[in-house]
């Protein structure tokens, strides 16, 4: 008897490269891309540059280097920077900006993850020798913690343009930047307009193996070059993973529509089940996080019924869980995930 595997919705970073993206990383033209060049990471280079409307951009092998780079770019030991209470940067990367930049971060509690001006206004220190300056704005898009929100564009662009006038620099986080392109129809040139900097993930929903960008001025990526350096992430045959990345940015864009459809299936089931409840409530894009009801245990408890009914979910706090949809994930395993929740939230 052949056992059905489980309906693995941990996290997006579970796809693997389909059969055509591993064809078109063994045909991929390489190079030594820290001696000199590699033709294949140089043309995808030049993609996100352009598709970015961006300067210049540089491949990383994930989306905590860009990120951390980008800080390393745009402060200075004895910085702050001003970000999300929730954000990527501030939770899940060890704490690197303190580890490896000497960095202080400012987090603002915005509700529904949407940054305003004027809690931006507060928070940057006047010069005083006595305390840090504030540097950078940092944003994400979408939001993880957020559930997948896609942050409105016109709060992003008003309050990026008030860090600029209050001299800050800005990055955004866009690990899942083409998700919100795609469930909000506004161009990823847009979505980065306001941004010095943008990271940009292939190795989420896009389905490739490995890899970021980190996109920006082209002085601010020359500086990048250094620092991927010096953390370890220049690659020699890189091309390899730039292949897949341009398989994923050719076929695996439109078809993120897909998983948010898969998504807002769950979150409508989810919405049916007695001692669930959407936390947040809405869903934008791939990912849904739910609360779960004091009678129905905690979220690991949670979790091991519904690993025990074929589903795999991540515990996201001690009372929430994430559910997160992506390639390879079709229309019958969502029907399988759905009734293994409501098997799992029948006590
Ligand atoms: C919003 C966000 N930023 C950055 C990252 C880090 O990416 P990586 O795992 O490639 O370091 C993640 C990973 O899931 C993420 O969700």
């Amino acid at each position: 008897m052949t056992s059905i595997p489980p309906v693995d919705l941990r996290s997006d970073t579970l796809t693997l490269p389909t059969p055509a993206m591993r064809r078109a990383m063994i045909d991929a033209p390489l190079g030594d891309d820290v001696i000199d060049v590699d033709p294949t990471i140089d043309r995808l280079q030049a993609i996100m540059a352009e598709r970015t409307g961006k300067e210049a951009a540089i491949f990383v092998p994930s989306g905590t280097m860009a990120n951390q780079i980008a800080l390393r770019v745009h402060c200075r030991p004895g910085d702050e920077f001003v970000c999300d209470d929730g954000c990527h940067i501030l939770h899940y990367e060890q704490g690197a900006y303190a580890q490896l930049s000497g960095l202080a971060a400012r987090p603002i509690i915005w509700p529904d993850s949407i940054p305003t001006v004027e809690s931006l206004e507060h928070v940057v220190r006047p010069p005083s020798e006595h305390v840090v300056r504030t540097r950078l704005l940092a944003l994400e898009n979408t939001h993880n913690k957020g559930g997948g929100r896609v942050v409105p564009i016109e709060a992003i662009e008003r309050c990026a343009a008030a860090a600029h006038q209050l001299g800050l620099a800005t990055h955004l986080d866009g690990a899942r930047l083409f998700n919100a392109v795609v469930a909000s129809g506004i161009p990823l040139e847009r979505w980065c307009a306001p941004f010095d900097t943008v990271s940009l993930c292939f190795s989420k929903g896009l389905g490739a193996p490995v890899g970021s960008v980190l996109v920006g001025s082209r002085e601010m990526i020359a500086q990048a070059r250094r620092h991927r350096k010096l953390f370890g992430g220049a690659m020699r045959q890189v091309g390899l993973l730039g292949a897949a990345a341009l398989h994923a940015l050719e076929h695996h864009v439109e078809r993120l529509a897909e998983d948010h459809a898969h998504a807002a299936r769950l979150a409508d089931a989810i919405r049916q089940i007695p001692g669930l409840t959407l936390e947040p409530e809405r869903v934008d894009t791939n990912i849904v996080i739910f609360r779960i009801d004091s009678p129905l245990g905690s979220s690991r408890q949670f979790v091991e019924r519904l690993a025990f009914e074929g589903v795999r979910a991540m515990p996201f706090s001690h009372e929430h869980v994430r559910l997160v949809t992506y390639l390879g994930i079709d229309a019958p395993a969502i029907d399988r995930a759905i009734e293994g929740l409501r098997r799992a939230a029948t006590i």
